[in-house]
């Protein structure tokens, strides 16, 4: 059953226009239940959802469209509504703490009743969360142990997580994205964050994984597949300006018979950038760097050869900063790539360019990505703009995506709340979500599906396997807000409350 069939204008929901209320809108036919908002218990321990919710993952338990777990990432804290302002630029030890423990992730356990709300079980057995405090996070591949992360095997926590994705063995994979803030301002060991980090959601004895064979960058999220060879394909976004899209290939073979020791490929393979005037895959590794830096009369763009030389001695230093040495190994700059996602029906990929204002890409675009032979773990590629942001698509900065087994591709988008509702952005109101169907009278058009409330973004839109259920996440509403008195939001409105919450919902269609 395909739960957002109703049979209006695409064939699927009557889309709505933009809005700047402080709701989160959806068409005609649809509601929404909070699940879980900043601060609610999770589990008999009395651990608490954290703040600024993004990524969301529906693991179901015993093949359930109805009970799962449901990871959720939590990206960053706010100064007004979690910490309290740092005194003189310096966070207290006791702010410091609550900055950590309301970023990282949570394990909720969710399930539908039987009048159809979804709500969260804080019973279970299985709800627990994974913060910047949590101690013993492994490091795997190149860099575990080595210089380049002064020697650390494990480390502190896991934090700045923005988007993610699952992996073919049933475990999730959590992206740190912009680590940097939270490093400085907890003084924490900066070479220790922006990894993949691989998490069991239902174990909490199995080891966290940061798996630095897939580089350290600004990572947004992962999208996995295989390759004709049968090999874990993983691509990635660094959403920064002017940074690269990769793609991780594993050295081994998936083995589905070995479930979740899958894992081990994460840590040997090569990492790739793309390289867009050739139309190629360039490999990131210590051996083609020396290469580059032999070369007669090679100038690297920041300080010197020899500097570079004495730098980069092991893939280690490599992967650790791989977007310095992907962009002088030919990887292309891009406009922020954001989310990729893989289409499940011919293996051509998907990314999102969410803007970069540094050279007037305001509303940012959509690329399609065909690999060679439709192969994932090919070395060449083409491209072509999918989807361009703007008054005519109606929609700017698209963020996260997710496809449905429509072949329409759903995407979030992101106007940062300090320049939504004005100058160019005015005609789009507050951020949403958009539908472009793969087929039917609607084809190639974008179609809103939901208006955030007041500074939101709407991140993480994950289906349940039946599509029934569409989780949400609804985060930093009220961002823009200056005095506490006055919040610029104070969704999602829920009686008594005295500020406004980031909050994840699961939103089905009233006819099923
Ligand atoms: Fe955290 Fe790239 O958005
Ligand atoms: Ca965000
Ligand atoms: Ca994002
Ligand atoms: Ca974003």
């Amino acid at each position: 059953m395909f739960g957002f069939k109703t049979n209006k204008v695409s064939g699927y929901f009557e889309p709505i226009g933009p809005s700047t209320e402080d709701k989160l809108i959806l068409p005609a036919g649809f509601k929404y239940d909070v699940v879980a908002a900043y601060g609610d218990v999770i589990n008999q321990k009395g651990d608490t959802f954290g703040y600024n919710n993004d990524f969301t993952v529906y693991f179901p338990i015993d093949g359930s469209n109805e009970r799962g777990l449901l990871w959720v990432n939590h990206e960053y804290t706010s100064e007004l509504w979690v910490t309290g302002e740092p005194k003189d630029g310096k966070f207290t030890p006791a702010q410091i703490e609550k900055l950590l423990y309301n970023q990282g992730g949570s394990v909720i356990e969710v399930y539908r009743d039987e009048d159809g709300v979804w709500k969260m079980d804080t019973k279970s057995k299985y709800a627990r969360r994974v913060t910047g405090l949590t101690k013993g996070i492994q490091l795997t591949g190149p860099a575990a142990g080595s210089k380049a992360v002064n020697g650390a095997k494990t480390v502190q926590g896991t934090f700045a997580n923005c988007s993610g994705g699952m992996t073919l063995w049933n475990t999730l994979l959590t992206c740190e994205e912009n680590y940097e803030t939270t490093a400085g301002d907890a003084g924490l060991d900066v070479t220790h964050y922006g990894w993949v980090v691989e998490v069991d959601p239902f174990d909490d004895k199995a080891p966290i994984k940061k798996h630095t064979a897939l580089g350290r960058f600004n990572h947004e999220n992962t999208a996995m597949g295989l390759s004709k060879d049968g090999r874990v394909v993983v691509y990635m976004g660094d959403d920064k300006k002017d940074a690269g899209v990769y793609k991780f290939v594993s050295k081994g073979k998936y083995d589905p018979a070995a479930g979740k020791a899958n894992s081990k490929l994460l840590e040997d393979g090569t990492l790739y950038v793309a390289n867009m005037k050739a139309g190629k895959w360039v490999a990131v590794t210590i051996e083609a760097l020396k290469a580059v830096m032999e070369k007669e009369g090679w100038k690297p763009s920041k300080g010197t050869a020899e500097e570079w030389k004495k730098k980069y001695v092991s893939q280690a230093d490599v992967v650790v900063n791989t977007h310095e040495v992907a962009m002088a190994l030919g990887g292309t700059p891009t406009d922020r790539p954001e989310d990729i996602e893989i289409s499940p029906f011919d293996n051509t990929f998907f990314v999102c360019h969410t803007n970069n204002d540094s050279h007037g890409n305001i509303h940012g675009h959509i690329t399609r990505y065909m690999e060679k032979d439709n192969d994932l773990g090919a070395m060449e590629f083409d491209f072509e703009i999918f989807a361009a942001g703007g008054r005519q698509s109606g929609f700017s900065a698209p963020d996260n995506i997710t496809f449905d087994s429509n072949g329409d591709l759903w995407t979030v988008t992101d106007m940062s709340s300090g320049s939504m509702n004005k100058g160019v952005f005015a005609a789009f109101g507050n951020n949403g979500v958009f539908v472009i169907p793969s087929s039917g009278p609607s084809k190639g058009e974008a179609l809103q599906f939901a208006s955030a409330p007041k500074d939101a973004e709407l991140t993480g839109p994950w289906f349940t396997p039946d599509e029934r259920t569409l989780f949400l996440a609804v985060q930093h509403p009220g961002e823009n807000t200056e005095d506490a008195a006055k919040p610029t939001s104070m969704w999602p409105h829920r009686k008594g409350d005295d500020q406004p919450r980031p909050a994840v919902v699961a939103i089905s269609g009233f006819k099923f």
